[in-house]
């Protein structure tokens, strides 16, 4: 066994949600997205994802998607590694083409207290998109500070440190192809 087999099975709790899980729910949605959208007949939807948690389920996602699709990304310094009560991002890393009159889909790793997802609204919404959608592939509705909720969601969990298929703890473990919950021990 490798090391890092050896450091996953000694701080991986449990798996959440597996390999398995993850591709029949990101087709469903994949589905459902698409069908959304080839009602409008529209001949563009912009991809945004947010860096850098997204970037594996948006590419697993937009490739089921049978739409024309184009592909941004935005960075954003999360209010959590400042004050968790302002509420506020900053832009690191802004997105390289206007979505003035496109249709906008922003897709997020997770939604927790949704102060990210206000910001993305409000900051997304001001430049006049046609419209403006948000998918995330996991949900903790009971941290939730404000009353928001996203347009597509893939998995609504309990309040557990989950890591892989995108998320993070210190910048590790979003290779790991699962979603994994986090040994206390692992993080405090
Ligand atoms: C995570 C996640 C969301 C945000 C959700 O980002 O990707 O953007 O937190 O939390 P909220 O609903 O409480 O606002 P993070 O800052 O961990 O960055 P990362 O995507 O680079 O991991």
């Amino acid at each position: 066994m490798s090391a890092w087999q050896k450091h996953l099975d000694e701080n991986i709790e449990e798996i959440l949600i597996d390999e398995q899980m993850l591709a029949k729910r990101v087709n469903e949605l994949a589905k459902e997205i698409s069908a959304a959208y080839q009602t409008l007949d529209i001949d563009e939807l912009v991809v945004i994802g947010v860096l850098r948690g997204s970037v594996i389920f948006m590419s697993d996602l937009i490739r089921r998607l049978i739409l024309p699709v184009t592909i941004d990304f935005l960075a954003i310094s999360s209010y959590t590694k400042g004050t968790r009560t302002s509420g506020t991002v900053r832009i690191l890393k802004d997105i390289a083409e206007s979505i003035t009159d496109k249709h906008v889909l922003v897709i997020e790793d997770i939604v927790d207290t949704g102060l990210t997802l206000q910001c993305l609204l409000d900051l997304l919404g001001a430049r006049r998109p046609k419209s403006l959608k948000i998918c995330t592939l996991l949900d903790k509705p009971t941290r939730r500070l404000v009353d928001l909720e996203a347009d597509y969601v893939g998995f609504q969990i309990p309040d557990k440190f989950v890591v892989g298929y995108g998320l993070d703890y210190e910048g590790h473990y979003r290779q790991v192809p699962y979603i994994g919950v986090l040994k206390p021990e692992a993080y405090q």
